[in-house]
């Protein structure tokens, strides 16, 4: 059990292999979760690093709880509070902390490519918790895994993301991920929202969003990424929810049940209305429970622990 990379810096790098792996090793760990006592001890003398250059909620809590619930010692560093503001660079601040001892760092940065960056300079396995609009492989991994646990197989199925694809690593880890698995992927929303040439990733695009849910098993819907837009791509977010938002009449008009999902944060009247976020067909918080065994699953691997202990 162990993985063909030294660090996770992206699925695009990941043999299918290596997303079994951690697949398999999650199973346990979810198990392992659902025990009075929701730990082992398989990295007590490990210490792992969360640096946050950028905001989350998620993806830090369930990073943080992930290592804990495999004994490890945590440190969590957010940029806002520290002497990056004074002027540090990325290098010299995460030496500084791998000098206290650091075996691992998970890290989010607003620049695309910063985890490849740091991997090139430091020694420590580096885990990408999100890298500008490029990758969040283990966002990627979880929800993968979720439409596992309810739909068995991803071979053969038909995943729609929806939505702000232009400005979404969790598309991009998504594409990679589903691909290896053999699901087929269709994207689907604004044309100024979709990158150009995404065909080239093997990816069927269909502008109206009905159609693609229609034509799915499950559908993974994005935020609008507004943050990271220069410039108007869309009149209003009103006008937005109003074509491309996802509401339950939608769903009532499929002929087959179809599994919603949502990375989060959700913008709730926007891409996705409360009655579909909180209805039969969401599995959005399965998603959120599920990231923690992944975590659990990709921290272990990358450890270089043998023995997975009962
Ligand atoms: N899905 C996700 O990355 O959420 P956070 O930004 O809260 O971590």
């Amino acid at each position: 059990m162990s993985l063909s990379v030294k660090h996770l810096l992206g699925i695009k790098e990941l043999q299918t292999q290596d997303i079994e792996t951690i697949f398999q090793t999650a199973d346990n760990f979810k198990q392992v979760l659902q025990r009075p006592i929701k730990k082992v001890p398989a990295l007590r003398d490990t210490t792992v690093a969360n640096i946050f250059f950028e905001n989350s909620t998620r993806t830090r809590t369930s990073f943080e709880l992930a290592e804990k619930r495999l004994g490890a010692d945590t440190v969590n560093f957010a940029a806002s509070s520290s002497s990056v503001s004074k002027g540090e660079t990325l290098i010299d601040t995460v030496n500084n902390i791998l000098s206290m001892k650091v075996d691992m760092v998970v890290m989010r940065h607003s620049a695309s490519g910063a985890p490849w960056f740091l991997a090139q300079h430091i020694d420590a396995s580096i885990i990408n918790a999100g890298d500008g609009t490029n990758e969040h492989p283990t966002q990627g991994l979880l929800d993968a895994f979720s439409i596992r646990e309810k739909l068995g197989s991803l071979k053969g199925k038909k995943v729609a993301i929806i939505g702000d694809i232009m400005h979404s690593r969790v598309a991009m880890s998504n594409i990679y991920c589903l691909q290896k698995l053999g699901a087929e992927v269709v994207v689907s929303g604004p044309p100024t929202l979709i990158p150009k040439h995404i065909d080239a990733m093997g990816v069927q695009v269909e502008y109206n969003v009905k159609k693609a849910l229609q034509n799915c098993d499950a559908a993974n819907v994005l935020r609008i990424q507004l943050e990271r837009q220069h410039k108007p791509l869309f009149s209003t977010l009103r006008e937005y929810a109003l074509y491309y938002g996802i509401n339950k009449s939608m769903l009532d008009a499929l002929d087959k049940e179809i599994l919603i999902m949502h990375p989060g944060p959700i913008n709730r009247g926007v891409e996705i209305n409360s009655d579909v976020a909180d209805g039969k067909h969401s599995i959005i918080l399965d998603q959120v429970e599920n990231g923690v065994a992944i975590r659990m699953a990709v921290v272990y691997l990358l450890s270089g622990k043998r023995e997975l202990p009962e």
